[in-house]
């Protein structure tokens, strides 16, 4: 039996404590770690992960998160750790997901649809901008959460007002077009290649926001196949194989806003009845374990290049041997080393402990 070892490593949100309980049900060992423990030294020729003051230990699986704040550490922690045990989030997905433009343009790349968006480098260029545009329009902070960062705006006028605002505090923005939706939108989580969950969020009373933070309350919902298969395309453009997309059901069907690669679960799980950090944890599971055996199978074909060579040009190897079933497999180093063919005719000897397996000579 392989031992699997687990680590979240988050902010110690509720999402994440029951994502770290339900790991438990899988691995022999969940640590839950806190990002604010964690230094990364880099220096050219080494790098190491401190935890707590000491090197951060050996596991299979780590399942790194947090908020955009902490995205340049989860960069480079994932990209040192690339290669080394399982993780669902890509290092590319943390800067991708973290930044709403970023993320517009992987979309783009993908030819996923999304409101129409504008990028202006200055506010004079913005207003030239708005001047031909059709209001209500949205401006965000391409780095805002939980509703914080997204303005709306009804009127050129208002929109004039906080690009000068925007101006003064020396922030960046994107404008959007408006989509009505009555207020609402779709979040769908991804796990690996599936809609597991998704809910309508409905905005607040005189609210264009649904967000759970900005008085959003949560309804079941079913989207259709199209909407699925664009977030889960949208998921793996970001490659995060765990997260959720927020799509504006719109007239012009499903347009993508955003997507989250470390979404709270509360709301979700309440509106939907589903045990989605159940689904996660096993998701985790799944590709460690399947991770690490293709690993031990690596390896013990490493074994087998140990090879000795004798006075006869026999060679010699020690190894594990795969059964399935009944019938004994071995592995394809020692089938080339044989020259066996498949149409060739054997005789085999055994005896207790002992194989040996020749080609019959037909002459
Ligand atoms: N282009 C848009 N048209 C209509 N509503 C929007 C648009 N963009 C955002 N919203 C509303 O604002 C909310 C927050 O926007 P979003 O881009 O997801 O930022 P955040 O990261 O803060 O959640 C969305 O859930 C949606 O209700
Ligand atoms: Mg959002």
């Amino acid at each position: 039996m392989v031992k699997l070892k687990a680590a979240i490593m988050s902010l110690g949100s509720k999402s994440s404590e029951w994502t770290a309980e339900a790991m438990k049900k899988y691995f022999d060992q969940v640590d839950a770690l806190d990002i604010r423990k964690i230094d990364i030294k880099i220096s050219g020729s080494e790098e190491e992960i401190i935890y707590d003051g000491k090197p951060l230990a050996d596991y299979d699986c780590i399942y790194a998160k947090g908020s955009f704040r902490f995205a340049p550490l989860l960069k480079t922690l994932t990209t040192v750790l690339e290669g080394k045990c399982y993780m669902p989030l890509s290092a590319n997905s943390f800067t991708v997901a973290h930044d709403k433009l970023l993320t517009h343009l992987e979309l783009q790349k993908h030819k996923i649809p999304m409101p129409k968006t504008f990028v202006s480098s200055t506010v004079p260029a913005a207003k030239k901008v708005l001047e031909h545009t059709s209001f209500p329009i949205i401006m965000k902070f391409p780095q805002g959460t939980g509703g914080k960062g997204v303005m709306f705006a009804d009127s050129f006028a208002s929109a004039s007002s906080l690009l000068d605002a925007l101006e003064a505090l020396n922030q960046p923005f994107l404008i959007q077009e408006y989509i009505e939706t009555g207020g609402k939108d779709l979040r769908l989580i991804v796990v690996g290649d599936k809609v597991i969950g998704s809910m309508m969020r409905h905005a607040a009373e005189g609210e264009a926001r649904a967000n759970f933070h900005s008085g959003g309350r949560g309804e079941k919902a079913s989207p259709d196949s199209m909407t699925k298969k664009i977030a889960v395309q949208v998921a793996k453009a970001i490659q995060a194989e765990i997260c959720a997309v927020d799509i504006l059901p719109g007239s012009k069907g499903p347009l993508v806003m955003e997507a989250n690669i470390s979404p709270g679960l509360q709301l979700i799980t309440e509106t939907t009845k589903i045990d989605i950090p159940d689904i996660i944890a096993k998701h985790l599971y799944e590709n460690t374990l399947a991770r690490k055996q293709k690993k031990q199978a690596n390896d013990s074909g490493n074994i087998m290049s140990e090879i000795n060579k004798g006075a006869g040009g026999e060679k010699s190897m020690i190894t594990n041997l795969s059964f399935r079933g009944g019938n004994m497999i071995v592995p394809e180093m020692i089938t080339s080393a044989t020259d066996f063919k498949p149409n060739d005719t054997f005789e085999i000897k055994t005896e207790k402990e002992k194989i040996t397996i020749s080609k019959m000579k037909i002459s």
